[in-house]
């Protein structure tokens, strides 16, 4: 039987990492083995590509490329790790998937449906069971970041106009894919999210 596909997304600051601590501590807390991943990386060729992709010093860097980079670390990621890992029954967690690229590249960079394209040959028949989507307002997100990072990355360096597009395009993709993508109103405390998505993951499991 294949596994289960679990995938977190999110605008940068949206306080994704600390909800991902708690879906670890679900699992371990019941014992159940859990292959935890994250997007952009995950092998060690992917790893390679995030570099590229979140270097400040590229600023020339055109959309398509960018979307590419994304999908191609995707593919390898798929190939090596959760794919193999699905067939062998695991759940797979996953800091990030596709509805990254359809939010940020798709919307935010303006790709508009290339993006899901490109994406379906990296993912072959792999889509995430369950995304946990953290809603958050992109201002509030963006001054998280400033307060909490010393560095931030090529992404993250991006105008607040980008991040409110690419919200946007997470809100949509809430509406488009309401079977799957749960959103999460991450402006509460963390403690009251944690229950939240536990309860999600009691249902499911
Ligand atoms: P990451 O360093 O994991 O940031 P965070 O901690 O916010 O998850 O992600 C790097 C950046 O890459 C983040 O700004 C989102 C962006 N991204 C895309 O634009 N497209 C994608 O397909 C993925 C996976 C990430």
């Amino acid at each position: 039987m294949r596994g289960l596909f679990i995938s977190i997304e999110g605008p940068d600051g949206s306080g994704k990492s600390t909800q991902i601590e708690n879906i670890k501590k679900f699992f371990e807390d019941k014992n159940i083995e859990i292959v935890f991943t994250r997007e952009p990386g995950g092998t060690a060729i992917g790893e390679r590509i995030r570099e590229i992709i979140l270097d400040n010093s590229f600023k020339e860097m055109d959309p398509m490329t960018e979307a590419m980079l994304y999908a191609a670390s995707r593919a390898q990621h798929v190939a090596q790790v959760i794919g193999p890992a699905l067939e062998a029954g695991k759940v797979v967690v996953c800091d990030r998937f596709v509805d990254s690229s359809l939010a940020y590249q798709g919307f935010g960079r303006e790709l508009g449906d290339a993006v899901e394209v490109i994406n379906s040959y990296a993912i072959g028949p792999y889509m995430p069971d369950v995304t946990f989507l953290m809603k958050l307002d992109p201002n509030e997100g963006k001054h998280r970041i400033q307060e909490n990072r010393d560095t931030q990355d090529r992404l993250e360096h991006e105008k607040l106009a980008f991040h409110r597009k690419v919200y946007k395009g997470y809100l949509e993709l809430e509406k488009r894919y309401p079977d799957r993508i749960l959103g999460i109103d991450a402006s509460r405390g963390i403690d009251e999210i944690r229950d939240e998505i536990y309860k999600k993951l009691e249902e499911i499991i």
